[in-house]
Formats: C-alpha cells, sequence, structure tokens
C-alpha cells in the first residue's frame, strides 16, 4: 500500500502520494495538487522543495555527508582525480583505466578551439570580469557546433557536446584571465594533464619557460573534485531549467556560469578573500569584526560561513582547510589571511552565537586562500568553481534529457491589483 499524505483543506480530506529515495528521504508528491484541490504550494527559493529525482548527488544537511555516486567525498578527494570523478559524474560508475584514458584522449582532442573565437574574446575590455566572458564563449559555442541546437540528439552526440566542453573550460578560463591581464594568450599543450594543461596556459608568459609545480596541480586537481557537483544547488537548478526548454548545452552551461557568478553562490569564494583581505588592512583584530558579525546594525556580514542545507558542517570545507595547510607549507607560503581565518573559524566554532545560527566555515571559506597560494586571481576564484562544477552540470543535464522530464515553469501567487478599467492619460 502506496504511503500517502493527508491535506485538509476547508474540511475537505486531499490524499497526496509520498516519494522515498533511496536514502529514505520522503517527498509528497504534489503533481496532482492544483487539479485536484485547486491549490498551490509556495516556498520562496524552493528550500523545501524537490525539483526533480537525480541519482547523480547525494547530500546529508544534518549529517554533512556528500556522495557523488554513493562514493563519498573523502574518498574521491583523496583517492581519486577530477577527470575520474567526471566520469563518474556523468556516466554513473567509475572508469576502468581503459575507459578513463580514453575519456582523457578524447578531451584532449578538443582543448582547441575555433580561432574566431579569438574575435569573441578581443570584443571583451581587459576590465570584463572574466565569469562574463567564460559564459559569453559557452554560449558562443551553439555558433560553431550549431547541431548542438537540438539537445534530443544520439549518446554520441551528447558525448561529443560533453568532452567539447571539457575541453574547451580550461582554455576559455584561461583566455578569459589573459584577456584581463592584457597579455597573449596561450594554446593548450595535450602533453599535460588537465590541471597542469590549464596551469601552462594560465600563467605561462611568451619565451619563458614554463614548469608547472605538481603540488600545485594536484591542490587544484582536489579543489575541482570538490566542486564537481552539490544536487540542486542555484547554478545546476538554472542548468536543469535552461535544459528543460530543450535548449542546447553549451547555452544551458552559459546560464549556470551566469547563476554560478552571484556573490551569494559561486561568487563567495572571491567576496572571502575580500573580506579576509580588509580585516588584515583593518589591523587583524579578528574579536572586532566577530562583534561587528553579530551586530545587525554593522551591516556587515561574514563571508564563508553557513550553508542551506548543511546543518553542522561542510564535509567539503573539512577537507579544502587540511588541504589549505598542506598546500601552503609544501609551497613555503606564508599567508597572513590564512591566520585570520583560522581565528575567525576558531571563534565560530565555540561562540554560541555562530553555533545557534549554524554558522561553521563552508566550502568557500578556505577555497580562496589555496586559490590565492596557487597564483590564482581573486577575480578568478569563481571561474575556478565553474571548472569545477562543469561535470555536475552536464550529468544533470544528461539526467535531465535522459529522464525526458518536463520543461520547468513554477506557478506563482499573484499579489498586484485586481481588475480595473483603463483611464485615457488627459483623464489620469
Ligand atoms: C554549491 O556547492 O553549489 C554551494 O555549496 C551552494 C549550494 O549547494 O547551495
Amino acid at each position: 500500500m502506496a504511503k500517502t499524505a493527508e491535506l485538509i483543506i476547508d474540511g475537505k480530506s486531499y490524499k497526496l502520494p509520498l516519494v522515498e529515495g533511496t536514502e529514505k528521504e520522503v517527498a509528497i508528491d504534489i503533481s496532482s495538487l492544483l487539479e485536484e484541490a485547486g491549490v498551490i504550494t509556495l516556498d520562496l527559493g524552493y528550500k523545501n522543495t524537490g525539483a526533480t529525482k537525480s541519482a547523480i548527488t547525494f547530500l546529508d544537511g544534518d549529517n554533512g555527508i556528500l556522495r557523488y555516486r554513493g562514493y563519498s567525498i573523502e574518498d574521491l578527494a583523496e583517492k581519486s582525480s577530477f577527470l575520474e570523478v567526471t566520469y563518474l559524474l556523468i556516466f554513473g560508475e567509475l572508469p576502468t583505466e581503459e575507459q578513463l584514458k580514453k575519456f582523457s584522449d578524447d578531451i584532449k582532442k578538443h582543448t582547441m578551439v575555433h580561432e574566431d573565437t579569438r574575435k569573441i574574446l578581443d570584443g571583451f575590455p581587459s576590465t570584463a570580469h572574466p565569469m562574463g566572458v567564460l559564459a559569453s564563449m559557452f554560449c558562443a559555442q551553439t555558433a560553431f557546433y550549431p547541431e548542438s541546437l537540438d539537445p534530443s540528439r544520439s549518446s554520441e552526440a551528447f558525448y561529443l557536446s560533453a568532452v567539447r566542453s571539457l575541453a574547451k573550460m580550461p582554455t576559455f578560463a584561461a583566455w578569459a584571465y589573459k584577456n584581463a591581464m592584457g597579455h597573449p594568450v596561450n594554446y593548450p599543450d595535450n602533453t599535460l594533464d588537465y590541471c597542469s594543461r590549464f596551469l601552462k596556459m594560465m600563467f605561462a608568459l611568451p619565451a619563458e619557460h614554463f614548469e608547472v609545480d605538481p603540488v600545485v596541480a594536484q591542490a587544484l586537481d582536489k579543489l575541482l573534485i570538490l566542486h564537481a557537483d552539490h544536487e540542486q544547488n542555484c547554478s545546476t537548478s538554472t542548468v536543469r531549467i535552461v535544459g528543460s526548454s530543450k535548449a542546447s548545452i553549451y547555452s544551458s552551461i552559459s546560464a549556470g556560469i551566469n547563476a554560478l557568478w552571484g556573490p551569494l553562490h559561486g561568487g563567495a569564494n572571491q567576496e572571502v578573500i575580500v573580506m579576509l583581505e580588509n580585516i588584515r588592512k583593518d589591523g587583524g583584530d579578528t574579536d572586532k569584526w566577530i562583534a561587528k558579525a553579530k551586530d545587525k546594525n554593522s551591516g556587515f556580514r561574514l563571508m564563508g560561513f553557513g550553508h542551506r542545507v548543511y546543518k553542522n558542517f561542510d564535509p567539503r570545507a573539512k577537507i579544502i582547510k587540511k588541504a589549505a595547510d598542506d598546500v601552503l607549507k609544501k609551497l613555503g607560503v606564508n599567508d597572513p589571511v590564512l591566520e585570520i581565518a583560522q581565528k575567525l573559524e576558531e571563534v565560530a566554532l565555540r561562540d554560541s552565537y555562530f553555533i545557534e545560527r549554524k554558522l561553521y566555515p563552508n566550502v568557500d571559506f578556505y577555497s580562496g586562500i589555496i586559490y590565492r597560494a596557487l597564483g590564482i586571481p581573486v577575480d578568478m576564484f569563481t571561474v575556478m568553481f565553474a571548472m569545477g562544477r562543469l561535470p555536475g552540470w552536464i550529468a544533470q543535464w544528461k539526467e535531465l534529457r535522459e529522464n525526458k522530464e518536463p520543461i520547468g515553469r513554477p506557478r506563482q501567487i499573484y499579489t498586484g491589483q485586481n481588475q480595473r478599467a483603463y483611464i485615457p492619460i488627459k483623464k489620469r
């Protein structure tokens, strides 16, 4: 007997089916509610609303659990690689050595971009934020691959779009950086691994030998794993709703990049470093800034603390914090804001004000410190988040298409004027 929920409106009873997931999560299926009861539900920001059923990522906010296709983020961050995790997220299983090599080789075939893309890049002033450049470059791929405008093509066609997207993301990201620096772009060196290829495109200068530091490449690989997917977050939900209209995967990814750009989402990692730098410039008195964070009238908010889903800790933050310590030690970097960050975390983890409000470091809190240690400029932090999140966007877009999900079309509660007669301008 299927379990149901009972809703009573004006004395009338409505039975709604309950849906249970493989991790015993329960949802009330309200898809018949409007037709049966003439009412809708309201949930600003959809924080209590499931938009889909997905087999890709599992989050348990109360217990700080994050798994990609059943594998814990702790295991994957320690033992896997970004390309292996990418394969897992998109295709559902860890690849064999042969599958991973083919996947990596297929990506290498597409790291170059059409030279006409340079005309788009050259149109951006060096003041352009790299996220805007990145989103534009991705949407422009619909022009170079018009066949992508029909997303219901074969699985082979999807695979080609996926490897093209994964291959070109580092190229576009590095080019956006070079554009901001006013420097000539570098072309991908396919003799290198995924992260090293990106780092060389980012930092190599003309007529100078450039060697990628394996410590930097390895740290970046781990950061990308930690950002690879996060169920129905803002940018992934954006990719899904754009994809639900049967838009191209490239325009769906472009929409996701734009959603991630916001300071309340991916842009938070940039805001954290700006905050830590401001505290440092102000003398590094963390107690003063903790007091400001508690003072509602101060207008100051601690960036990088708390999360919409995690109620006790963000598992990624724990991994990133250790990685930050390791990377800075290995690179011999003494970043003054790291000490400030650690002090803020120490206070936040023991102060009842923060504990009651579930304000503890999230994934953005330490990532900026590592990016800075790797030489990544602040304006590129959210681009790094996008590079990490790309596999999740692709996997979720693929799942939406395979499940033939309907176009996303939420309803509303109207709060505007009731009907009124038009008044000619002379009589107003
Ligand atoms: C993410 O990884 O997308 C962020 O933690 C935001 C979220 O999940 O809502």
